[in-house]
């Protein structure tokens, strides 16, 4: 039996694919956590971008703690998701997308998050856009894995 056979085949994954509320409820916690995280990249992508610009990085601090706070409840949440239909989702391109798009959108975030902190000017900008085009085609990815398989 296959390595992702055997997690579609645990007790919790059995769990979550039978019984009526499990899979909602964890995709409800995966919404809430994708709020956080993308919510917050986008609060700091909109900020290089010069919106609220006499807000000190500084103060914006605690939304980095609540930002990985929401990346770990979408890694538990995402990953009994996953495991639910593991065979299926690995093999879905939206899904393999989804996933790219996240690693490059989080390497983004903390590298735009370091340059804001340093107040290096520069190229913060077009960072800032990438920062944006990522975390929301990461969504699109996400939201469109319901629909093409
Ligand atoms: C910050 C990180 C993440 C964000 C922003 C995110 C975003 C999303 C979004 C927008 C959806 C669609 C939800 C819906 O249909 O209502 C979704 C679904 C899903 N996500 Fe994530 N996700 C993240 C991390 C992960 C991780 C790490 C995994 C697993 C390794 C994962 C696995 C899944 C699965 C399996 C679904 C499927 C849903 C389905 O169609 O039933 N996600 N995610």
């Amino acid at each position: 039996m296959s390595f992702l056979a055997s997690l579609e085949g645990s007790a919790i994954a059995v769990l979550i694919r039978e019984t009526m509320w499990t899979y909602p409820g964890i995709i409800s916690v995966h919404a809430i956590g994708m709020a956080i995280v993308v919510g917050i990249g986008l609060v700091f992508a909109l900020r290089a971008l010069g919106l609220g610009g006499r807000i000190p990085i500084s103060s914006m601090d605690p939304l980095l703690k609540l930002a990985w706070i929401g990346v770990g409840l979408n890694v538990c949440s995402g990953l009994l998701l996953f495991i639910a239909d593991a065979r299926k989702f690995l093999t879905m391109p939206t899904f393999q997308i989804k996933l790219a798009l996240l690693v490059a959108a989080t390497i983004v975030f903390v590298m735009l998050v370091r340059r804001l902190e340093a107040n290096r000017s520069g190229n913060d900008k077009a960072l800032a856009m990438i920062s944006l085009v990522l975390w929301l085609g990461a969504i699109t990815a996400g939201r469109l894995t319901a629909y093409i398989k």
